[in-house]
């Protein structure tokens, strides 16, 4: 079986030292914010060549802060892509405002540039542009289109540890950048844990406040707070996890970089980087017309894949109270319907990625097409 993620094999290799970090914060019995928590919020800023960074329980939380740090409430609406995880989306009904969309670039699955400014409303007040895969979204334009305008940009780096458009690192292009360090993520916890980066003096203060039940000092709660506190424990992991970043998203890289060759000729298309920009493969996202018979037969064949994600956000029940239906956003439809996300991995070896490759080669051959089933591709269906 060739496993669609394999925490466990990261895990060996860096046992002694997570254990060893694990059991200092034991010993120091410091078990939320602290010590830990400050000094992996200054490491990862520094990796995203901010000044600030604010731990918190998850990348959700930091989407959430974020958009109250701003201001951003009832009456207020807030643009981004409808083509990402359901958290994007809720964090910003959590504030009360309105989600918007803008349809995503077939190619890069990011949001769409072309489509912003015409979603723009006197009541826009933020875009948060999400860096779908790890791909980072095409932010030049949109940071451009968001100064003129005066909207507050918020990224969702929740999969884009390290990724980069123009040489500026994902989570360092808005007022503010949002992680997740879900254990599956590419720098992933051994439970929940997020952050916000920012520059901003002022927003990285607001940001402490909201965190903690908005106190300035204890018991003096100025702001009306939440319980998002960073553990302990998770910062002393992700600090000895930070270390090894760069070198798991190198082998993340030279992975794509591999599949891209074993793909080269076939049906199946690689992923597209954007010129400019480094992918950190948070997901390799491949497409197909007749997904589930590919990932049935996959299975078959003991490769594990993923599908991120079946349903755009806006045909979902969950927000079918926005009032979109089918074909208002059709990219993101099309792309929800056909993505398949291959097993990825920094430790996934070139045999296995052959293996995965010749299967797909096996079930998409032409004398085969036949035996595959259509499968229903038209959402809701
Ligand atoms: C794009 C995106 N946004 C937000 C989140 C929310 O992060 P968390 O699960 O840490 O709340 C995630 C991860 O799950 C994500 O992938």
């Amino acid at each position: 079986m060739i496993p669609f993620v394999d925490l466990r094999a990261q895990y060996l290799d860096i046992k002694s030292e997570v254990d060893a970090a694990i059991q200092g914060v034991l010993d120091s019995c410091q078990f939320t914010l602290g010590p830990e928590v400050e000094a992996f919020e200054e490491e990862f800023a520094a990796f995203c060549g901010r000044r600030y960074g604010v731990g918190v329980n998850t990348g959700t939380s930091a989407l959430h802060l974020s958009l109250l740090a701003a201001g951003i409430g009832p009456g207020d609406e807030v643009i981004t892509s409808p083509f990402t995880f359901v958290a994007t989306v809720a964090a910003i009904h959590y504030t009360g405002a309105r989600p918007v969309f803008v349809d995503i670039d077939p190619q890069a699955y990011t949001l769409d540039p072309a489509g912003l400014e015409a979603a723009i409303t006197p009541r826009t007040r933020a875009v948060i542009p999400v860096h779908l895969y790890g791909q980072p979204a095409d932010m030049t334009p949109i940071l451009e289109i968001a100064r003129r305008r005066r909207l507050v940009v918020v990224e969702d780096a929740c999969q884009a540890h390290g990724a980069e458009d123009h040489g500026r690192r994902a989570g360092g292009m808005g007022e503010m950048g949002c992680f997740s360090f879900y254990p599956g993520k590419n720098l992933g916890a051994y439970g929940e844990g997020g952050m916000v980066v920012t520059d901003d003096t002022n927003l990285a203060h607001t940001l402490r406040m909201f965190r903690d039940w908005g106190a300035e000092t204890k018991y003096h709660h100025v702001l009306k707070g939440y319980n998002y506190r960073l553990e302990s424990l998770q910062a002393a992991v992700l600090r000895v996890k930070l270390r090894r970043l760069e070198a798991w998203t190198e082998a993340r890289r030279q992975a794509a970089r591999r599949y891209g060759e074993l793909l080269e000729g076939g049906p199946i298309a690689a992923p597209v980087e954007r010129r400019d920009a480094r992918h950190v493969y948070h997901v390799y996202a491949i497409r197909a017309e007749r997904r589930s018979q590919l990932q049935a037969g996959l299975a078959a064949r003991g490769v594990q894949t993923g599908v991120h994600y079946p349903f755009p956000v806006h045909r979902l029940p969950a927000y079918a109270d926005l009032g979109h239906g089918p074909g208002d956003f059709p990219h993101a439809e099309v792309a929800a319907a056909q993505e398949l996300s291959l097993p990825m991995y920094p430790e996934l070896s070139g045999d296995a990625q052959a293996r995965v490759v010749e299967a797909l080669h096996d079930l998409t051959a032409p004398g085969r097409r036949d035996d595959i089933v259509p499968t229903a591709t038209a959402l809701g269906a």
